[in-house]
């Protein structure tokens, strides 16, 4: 039997589900039942009927699914497999933020901890924030943290008062304005989709900003034939199989290691011994929790 038959055949007697987020290894996103963004995995996380989830992933995402599925297994393949971004804001951090701010709402990217969700009004996610943002009431100043890209993005398009968190994602930010020219320079054609983690010089050379489901919805639905794609390599696989007659081109070969943790054997021995255990002790659960039914609330 291969791996991917061995997989399988404990996904079923386990009556586990595999959620895969877009930036993990090709192999990886085969063998689940559903890749997708944050926000689309957030909801799969939330309805599914499975005891076990397996999320390929990092550990911000697997905590939300088990806040979000309080009652389910959830299991990560690699402990280890963190996110740098989320790292950046620490719950006392956020608490001396708030204190500095009084009468704000704070609202905070899904990149991060359970303990932070949990002083936060409300959670967003890329392919939501904007929309979250533009709902809520006009008179309070927003705290938005951890990622200053994704927060100065919402600030230009609501025209909100938004005091952003001095975080980012290292991937994200290594793709440079520079490197958005030369890829056009040499695919003059292209559209360029751009992630809103990336810096303001980078996202002013977008034609389209977008979360990697949002990505691949526009270029399954767009006439053009040719993609510069400015976010993690790993989508480049999930785009060319919904597209395969259009061209995606990497605008930076720069990984995000911790996604490449999640291997196909990690995968297989994270199934075998259920292991490793993402658990959220529920008095830190229940208050992230309200934070982010908030953010899936939002359409889409
Ligand atoms: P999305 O899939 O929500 O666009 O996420 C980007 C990201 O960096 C996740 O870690
Ligand atoms: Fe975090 Fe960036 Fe990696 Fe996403 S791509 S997990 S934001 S470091």
């Amino acid at each position: 039997m291969n791996i991917a038959d061995k997989i399988n055949k404990l996904r079923q007697e386990k009556n586990a589900v595999i959620l895969a987020h877009n930036y993990v290894q090709p192999e990886v996103q085969q063998i689940s039942d559903y890749s997708g963004d944050s926000l689309g995995l957030s909801r799969k996380a939330a309805d599914t009927q499975a005891d076990i989830i397996l999320f390929c992933g990092v550990h911000f995402m697997a905590e939300t699914a088990s806040i979000l599925s309080p009652q389910k297994k959830v299991l990560i393949p690699d402990p280890s497999a963190g996110c740098p971004m989320a790292d950046m804001v620490t719950a006392s951090q956020l608490e001396d933020f708030q204190k500095q701010h009084p009468n704000s709402l704070t609202v905070t990217y899904v990149n991060s901890s359970a303990e932070v969700k949990a002083l936060s009004d409300y959670c967003c996610t890329s392919g939501n924030a904007v929309e979250l943002v533009s709902n809520l009431p006009e008179d309070k100043e927003i705290l938005f943290v951890p990622d200053r890209n994704l927060g100065a993005y919402v600030r230009e398009q609501t025209g909100r008062k938004i005091i952003t968190w001095d975080g980012c994602c290292p991937p994200h930010e290594d793709m440079t304005s520079e490197i958005i020219k030369d890829r056009k320079q040499q695919y003059p054609e292209a559209v360029v989709m751009a992630h809103p983690e990336c810096p303001e010089d980078t996202r002013e050379l977008a034609d389209k900003l977008l979360s990697t489901a949002q990505m691949i919805q526009y270029a399954s639905e767009s006439t053009a034939a040719q993609f510069i794609v400015a976010t993690e390599p790993g989508i480049i696989y999930a785009l060319s199989e919904k597209c395969p007659d259009k061209e995606f081109i990497q605008a930076s070969p720069r990984i995000c290691f911790d996604m490449k943790k999640i291997t196909l054997p990690a995968v297989l021995r994270s199934l075998e011994n259920e292991q490793f255990e993402v658990s959220v002790p529920e008095s830190t659960a229940s208050k992230a929790r309200k934070a982010l039914e908030r953010m899936l609330s939002v359409l889409p």
